[in-house]
C-alpha cells in the first residue's frame, strides 16, 4: 500500500485547522509574527541539540522563523525542509539550504520528503489542531527520521488559558463562557492535549523520552495576551465564514475577548509542553 493510500485510510474526521490564512492573509501574518516573537526564544533552547551538517524537517512551518533558525544552525553542509499546507509565507524565504514544500502531514506521500533520512524532525503548535489524527501524524513524522534521529514537538494545554483573579470584573463572565476549557471540546479539540505528548511519543515507538512544560501569568496587554486575543478573533472569523457562529457563540466570544482589552486583567497562559523522543536504532 502506498503512503498516500495508507494515510487516506488512517485519516479520521478531524475538526481541522481553524486559523487558515485564506481570505485573511494580512491579519494572520501579524498573528504569526507575534507567535514567533513570543515562542521562538524557548523553542530555540528546546532545539539546542541540532548539529552542523544535520538534515532537519520542520512540519507545519507557518511563517518559517524556526526553519530559518535551523538552517543557520546546520550551516552549508546541512539541509532543512520546511513544509506547510499553505506555503504563502514560506515562499518569501530564499535561503540556500532551506527547501519549501507544500505538504499535508496527514495525507500527502512521505516520499516527497525523504522517509528515514532526517536527523531531526520538529513541529510547533500544529498537532493540537489535528485532533483525531495526532497519532497518525506523529507516526508519519517518525517515519521521516533516520534510526537514532530526534522528534521534538511543542504544543499547549490550550484549555487552561484564563483570567486568574476571581475578584476581577471580567473573571466570572470569561469562566462561564470558557467552561474549564470545554469551549474547545465542543469544537472537537482536546483542551489538555499538550500534556499527552510523552504518552503519544511512547505509543509511536520513540525512546529516550524527555518532557518539559512552561507557563506564566501575564497582563492582558502583554504580547501573549494580545496574541491570544488575535487567535480568538481568528477562530471567530472562521466560524462566521462556516456559519457556526450562533448568537450564543458570539456572546461567548465577547466574554472571552473583553478581558483581553482590559489592561488590568491578569491571565494564565497555556502551559507549553515540549517533548523529545528518539527513533530506535
Ligand atoms: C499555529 S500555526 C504554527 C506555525 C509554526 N509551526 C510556528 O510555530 O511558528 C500551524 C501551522 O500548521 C499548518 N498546518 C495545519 N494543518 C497542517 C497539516 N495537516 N500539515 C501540514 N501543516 C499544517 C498551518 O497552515 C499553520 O501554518
Amino acid at each position: 500500500m502506498s503512503d498516500h493510500q495508507d494515510s487516506a485510510k488512517n485519516t479520521h474526521r478531524s475538526p481541522g485547522y481553524r486559523l487558515s490564512a485564506v481570505g485573511r492573509q494580512q491579519v494572520e501574518d501579524e498573528r504569526l509574527t507575534l507567535l514567533e516573537e513570543i515562542f521562538d526564544p524557548l523553542s530555540r533552547q528546546r532545539r539546542a541539540l541540532v548539529q552542523p551538517g544535520w538534515r532537519c524537517l520542520e512540519v507545519g512551518a507557518g511563517r518559517g522563523s524556526m526553519a530559518r533558525w535551523l538552517a543557520q544552525q546546520v550551516g552549508e553542509q546541512g539541509r532543512v525542509v520546511a513544509t506547510d499546507v499553505d506555503t504563502t509565507y514560506l515562499e518569501r524565504l530564499t535561503i540556500p539550504n532551506l527547501d519549501i514544500r507544500r505538504h499535508n502531514i496527514l495525507s500527502d506521500p512521505l516520499d516527497e520528503l525523504g522517509p528515514g533520512s532526517f536527523d531531526l524532525v520538529c513541529a510547533r503548535l500544529l498537532l493540537f489542531w489535528l485532533a483525531g489524527n495526532q497519532e497518525n501524524a506523529i507516526r508519519r513524522m517518525v517515519e521521516c527520521l533516520r534510526p537514532g534521529g530526534w522528534l521534538i514537538d511543542e504544543d499547549g494545554d490550550w484549555g487552561l488559558v484564563a483570567p486568574v483573579d476571581p475578584a476581577h470584573l471580567h473573571y466570572e463572565l470569561y469562566h462561564r463562557a470558557w467552561k474549564n476549557g470545554d469551549w474547545w471540546s465542543v469544537r472537537g479539540y482536546d483542551p489538555t492535549f499538550g500534556r499527552k505528548l510523552p504518552a503519544l511519543f511512547e505509543r509511536c515507538g520513540l525512546v529516550n523520552l524527555r518532557h518539559k512544560a512552561s507557563a506564566s501569568v501575564v497582563r492582558s496587554e502583554s504580547p501573549w495576551g494580545q496574541w491570544w486575543r488575535q487567535s480568538l478573533e481568528g477562530i471567530r472569523a472562521s466560524e462566521q465564514t462556516d456559519g457556526s457562529l450562533t448568537e450564543e457563540r458570539a456572546k461567548e466570544y465577547d466574554a472571552l475577548i473583553t478581558p483581553l482589552n482590559d489592561p488590568s486583567c491578569w491571565l494564565m497562559t497555556a502551559p507549553i509542553h515540549a517533548c523529545w523522543g528518539q527513533r530506535n536504532f
